[in-house]
This record gives C-alpha cells, structure tokens and sequence, in this order.
C-alpha cells in the first residue's frame, strides 16, 4: 500500500465527470488499499478517486455506522468501499451541516444534505452493494458521489468561511 497525493483545488481532476469502472483487477484492488491509506493518513472520513487525480467512480468512507454511535467515543468505525456509487432514494428531509474537503484546504460551507440516502452500487470485487446512510454518513456518501460529478460542496453551500481553527477531521471528507 502507498499514500496517494491529494490534489487540491484547481486541478481539474476535480472538475470531470468520472468514469464508470468495469474492471475489477490488480489495479482497482491496488487503488482502493491505496485511498483508504490516505484517508487515514489525511485524515478524513471519506476520499473520491478524483481527488487522487484519477476518473474513477470509487469511493471510500470511514465512519460510524449509525448516527448515535457518534456520540460514544468508543464505538468502532466502518470501511465502506463503493464503486460505481448511485443514490437511488433520497429523503424529502434536508439537514445543514457545516462541511470541509480535503481537496479545498482552508474552507468550510454549510451545505444542505438529505437527512437519509439509500446508495446502491459494486463493492470491490464487483458484487452488489446497497447501503442505507442517515445523519452524518449520509452527507459523507453526498459529498463523495458528488466529486464523481465533478461537484464540489462550495458550489452547494449557502455560505463559506474561512475557520481560524484547524478543521475537525470528522468534517473533511
Ligand atoms: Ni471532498
């Protein structure tokens, strides 16, 4: 396994619409291990393919599974690896919450996010996946579906700042 380096704005990679995977070799295998090393190593709680410069539909979170589970210092986080992510049911109910990136250093928004999403999609072997995310995961699965769509959350977000203090790395994602 290796770090990736994460580019930050402007790189274009940033910008694309990434490619859908279809290949599930050495290589993919190679990227995820990698991306899941550099969220850690960053860290954060979620990382995108395009923000390791490369225009694949992956991505990778590590979090708590359920929104109470935030509150207990102990409790154990997941990995979830997603290729070929899809929102296919969002919630009517919005939640804001105040959101860094990894690939916009120095910047935070508040963003609006559907309070639940169900996301389907491949895991890393090319198997069906379907996950059901609230609160917090859920905006994570936004965030990172919306840099496969060369969507970046200042372009969401009601407002920006600056935050004098380093960001919590639970808001980078
Ligand atoms: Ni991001």
């Amino acid at each position: 396994m290796a770090l990736r380096n994460i580019v930050t704005l402007p790189d274009p990679a940033l910008k694309r619409k990434a490619h859908a995977v279809t290949k599930f070799d050495k290589s993919l295998q190679t990227l995820i291990d990698d991306m899941v090393e550099t969220m850690r190593a960053a860290p954060g709680v979620g990382l995108a393919a395009p923000q390791v410069g490369l225009s694949e539909r992956v991505i990778v979170i590590e979090y708590f599974e359920k929104p109470e589970d935030e509150e207990k210092e102990d409790a154990p986080k997941k990995v979830w690896t997603l290729v070929n992510p899809e929102i296919v049911k969002a919630s009517p109910e919005m939640l804001r919450g105040a959101e860094g990136c990894l690939s916009i250093p120095g910047l935070m928004g508040e963003v609006e996010r559907h309070a639940e999403v169900h996301v389907k999609g491949l895991n890393r072997h090319g198997k069906p996946a379907k996950i059901k995310a609230q609160g917090w995961l859920a905006r994570i699965f936004q965030h990172e579906i919306d840099h496969l769509n060369g969507i970046l959350f200042t372009e969401r977000a009601a407002r920006v700042w600056q935050p004098e203090q380093q960001v919590e790395a639970e808001q980078e994602v």
